[in-house]
């Protein structure tokens, strides 16, 4: 089974848009060349077509929380590609909203995470899916705050301090 990691440039960007329900309305180019997909095995099918078993569930419940409220929000996500293989991004993820000020979409623009970055994000990950299988997300959410009081910091601070 392939598991091998893809990359892309420094430079690049890989850019996708949802509904309100996560379905792919848009993809860039890079975005369906990266996924393996076709362009129409992706548009209107949900987004978490891309989601990694290694990723915990409590970094998609931010997510969600975030945009639903109107937020924008910087994530590390690990994709799954069609043929099993996977790349790191770094996500920033927004509401987009109509004249009346109702969110109406979602937008993602994602670059290429640093090295340092990884190294802190992908031990976290690790152990915050521990807890989700051992303990439930909200045991994991509960472990986040933890380590975030700890620092000191908020999610926001944390995230965009590396
Ligand atoms: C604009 C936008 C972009 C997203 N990009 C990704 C992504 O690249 N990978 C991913 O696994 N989930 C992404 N998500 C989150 C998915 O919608 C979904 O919540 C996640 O894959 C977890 O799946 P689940 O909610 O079914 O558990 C995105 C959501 C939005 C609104």
């Amino acid at each position: 089974m392939a598991n091998n990691e893809l990359t892309f440039g420094d430079e690049e960007f890989i850019v996708s848009k949802t509904n309100l329900d996560g379905k792919i309305t848009y993809g860039n180019s890079l975005f369906i060349q990266m996924s393996g997909y076709s362009e129409l095995e992706l548009i209107d099918h949900p987004h978490n077509i891309l989601r990694h078993p290694d990723m915990p569930a409590v970094v998609f419940k931010l997510l969600w929380n975030q945009i639903r409220s109107g937020k924008e929000i910087f994530a590390y996500v690990k994709n799954k590609t069609k043929s099993g293989d996977f790349y790191w991004v770094f996500a920033h993820v927004t509401p987009s909203f109509d004249s009346n000020r109702k969110i109406s979409n979602y937008h993602s623009v994602r670059r290429k995470p640093t090295t340092k970055a990884l190294e802190i994000i992908k031990p976290l990950y690790a152990s915050l899916l521990q807890k989700e299988k051992n303990s439930g997300i909200p045991a994991s959410e509960e472990m986040l705050a933890q380590i975030l009081k700890e620092k000191g910091v908020s999610y926001d601070e944390f995230i965009l301090s590396f």
